[in-house]
């Protein structure tokens, strides 16, 4: 039987496809050589199943993933990942020293306010880290949605959750709005990038 997909549906009635089996396959050569260029060590935002988490810590890397979610959890622990079942606005371990925060796959989205989840990354890093952000496209709008996760793609079932969408185009005011300043946004086997670095020195 051919599976479902897993979508994203808005209060607005938009559709967004949830690449799921890709969170559970292995990271991408594209997301291998980012994390070699991220500063450590890693801390992964909404690691998902933890794929990337654990290419990074498979080579050596100093990485841990965070999710809120225990399904996410379970599965990532199960491949051996190194997670913590959080939600980034809680307690975190070693606050204040991360060389890298992950938001890739849309996870800017998280709590559908990217300057708050911004800031929050920031009080995460070292001087000198790097936020990672995926961005969607140049020529995308940005936006806030209410939306829920439909598992066979069918009727909106909730809980319903505020996310965000950041277009590149926007986040270089964003990254300012959240104390980061924009070092590079590159394109990367069809994503965009932002590395937001967390100025050393005191906050003016
Ligand atoms: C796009 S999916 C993760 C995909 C994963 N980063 C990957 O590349 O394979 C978003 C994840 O963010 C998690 N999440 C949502 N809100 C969160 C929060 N407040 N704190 C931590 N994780 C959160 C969800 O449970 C979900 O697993």
């Amino acid at each position: 039987m051919r599976r479902r997909p897993v979508v994203l549906r808005s209060a607005c009635g938009r559709s967004i496809p949830l690449p799921v089996e890709r969170w559970r396959d292995e990271a991408t050569a594209t997301e291998r050589a980012l994390l070699a260029a991220c500063p450590g060590p890693l801390l992964d935002v909404g690691c998902g199943p933890g794929r990337v988490v654990l290419a990074a810590a498979s080579g050596g890397r100093a990485a841990l993933g965070i999710d809120s979610s225990p399904a996410a959890v379970a599965e990532a622990r199960d491949r051996g990942a190194p997670v913590l079942q959080r939600n980034v606005f809680d307690p975190i371990p070693a606050e204040g020293r991360w060389g890298s925060v992950l938001l890739w796959d849309g996870n800017v989205g998280i709590g559908g306010d990217p300057v708050r989840l911004l800031r929050r990354a920031r009080h995460l890093l070292a001087g000198g880290g790097a936020v990672v952000c995926e961005v969607e496209p140049p020529g995308s709008p940005s936006e806030v949605l209410d939306v829920c996760v439909c598992p066979g793609g069918d009727e909106a079932t909730g809980p319903w959750f505020p996310w965000a969408r950041l277009s590149a185009d926007d986040v270089a005011a964003v990254a300012a709005a959240g104390g980061l300043v924009v070092d590079a946004v590159q394109y990367r086997s069809g994503r965009w990038f932002a590395w937001l670095r967390k100025p050393t020195g005191p906050v003016r």
